[in-house]
């Protein structure tokens, strides 16, 4: 991480200007081609502006699983959360796509709520805690309207009697040397962070367990969970399994600049239960492409390229394709102003909470819907 062109993405770690490219290289990825897009678009009617816009760039077997539902085979979809902190806007990109595929191919989905994750691998929360988060997270699942009788939510700790003795199955076939390559754990590393995995990995055949025969498996996530699944997806077969196919995304970045949103850095990222005020100060004092003064705006425009506010409404809050051309255009024309920008898209991102946190409230109500436990 020395110099500009390094960067890091795990799943416990993403740092620095993240080449998208060279990612798909060294993970082995496919890219997401436009004439898979087609394909994709043929099958659900339209396509979200997240594939339009390559947010989700890369895939793995995402063709196998169109096979399979084109010859009446349908997939079912998996994802999930680490119950760490509070749920920020990065978080939602994976689920609101989950929730699109949902509804274009009438898929069941499982989503898995990682506590034991966040308890192994964050020395400084309680169990406690994290249940906390685990209850507050799930809210905002259901806040983003998956259908409840097609949707599952667990978490690990309260679903284990189901998972484990999957999970055993799953760790007997990996050894710990796999798990330093892929992880860069060592011997200092807790014994639960090693067999971790193996949890992670369970959803990815569960309904082929319940059912009694294989069905594929499609995965949305960000790319930093890739890892797991490169695993996963070595032993499904040994255990008579499809291998889990994925689609994935890149990251919204931080409020500060282009690196991944944390959640450990609060004034960099827009968490969904945040106020109308957090907001307005939050974009006010975000990175801009912008020049020192008016003038220069003016004169010489703005650089959209590596302006936060301009991602912003890139990955997520603006939907209308023409209107986010002119934007940009406008910026590096210097006809647009960054208080301007800030000022709409602060907008967006109000309009957006209100809903969000009104359908977050609805859903204390219907939780039990969707929750598994055994
Ligand atoms: P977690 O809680 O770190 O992240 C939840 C999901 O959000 C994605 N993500 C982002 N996407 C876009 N922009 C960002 N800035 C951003 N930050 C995080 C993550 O890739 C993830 O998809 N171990 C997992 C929980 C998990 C899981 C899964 C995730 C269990 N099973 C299956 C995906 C698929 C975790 O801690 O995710």
């Amino acid at each position: 991480m020395s110099n500009e062109n390094e960067f890091i993405v795990t799943p416990w770690e993403v740092k620095g200007k993240i080449d998208y490219e060279r990612l798909i290289k060294d993970f082995g990825l496919q890219p997401l081609t436009n004439e898979l897009l087609k394909r994709l678009e043929k099958n659900t009617g339209e396509l979200h502006f997240f594939l339009k816009r390559k947010i989700f760039f890369a895939h793995r077997d995402l063709d196998w699983i169109l096979d399979e539902y084109e010859k009446g085979n349908s997939f079912y979809l998996y994802t999930g959360r680490g119950p760490s902190g509070s749920t920020h806007i990065g978080h939602l990109i994976p689920w609101v796509f989950a929730k699109w595929l949902q509804e274009k191919f009438n898929a069941k989905l499982y989503f898995q709520i990682t506590d034991d994750e966040k308890f192994l691998f964050k020395p400084e929360l309680t169990l406690e805690e994290i249940k906390e988060f685990s209850y507050e997270n799930i809210l905002d699942i259901i806040a983003i309207g998956f259908d409840p009788n097609k949707t599952k939510i667990f978490m690990d700790t309260e679903y284990i009697k189901t998972l484990y003795k999957e999970a055993i199955k799953v760790a007997k076939k990996i050894t710990f040397s796999t798990i330093k390559a892929v992880f860069g754990l060592n011997e200092s590393s807790n014994i639960g962070e090693i067999f971790f995995t193996s949890l992670q990995s369970v959803p990815a055949f569960i309904e082929s367990i319940k059912q009694g025969k294989n069905i594929p498996c499609l995965i949305p996530l960000a790319v930093d969970q890739d890892p797991h699944f490169r695993i996963t997806r070595d032993v499904a077969p040994k255990l008579g399994f499809y291998k889990p196919a994925i689609i994935h995304s890149k990251f919204l970045p931080s409020l500060a600049g282009l690196d991944k949103m944390s959640s450990s850095a609060p004034q960099s990222c827009i968490f969904t239960i945040d106020k109308e005020e957090d907001v307005k100060k939050k974009i006010w004092n975000a990175f801009t492409g912008g020049r020192g003064n008016i003038e220069d705006q003016r004169k010489y425009g703005g650089n959209p390229d590596i302006c936060t506010i301009y991602y912003y409404l890139y990955y997520f809050f603006e939907h209308d394709e023409k209107s986010l051309k002119e934007q940009y255009e406008n910026c590096k024309s210097g006809r647009l102003l960054c208080g301007e920008h800030k000022m709409y898209l602060t907008k967006l991102i109000i309009d957006f909470l209100k809903n969000h946190q009104r359908n977050r409230e609805k859903a204390r109500n219907i939780i039990d819907k969707f929750i598994l436990r055994d």
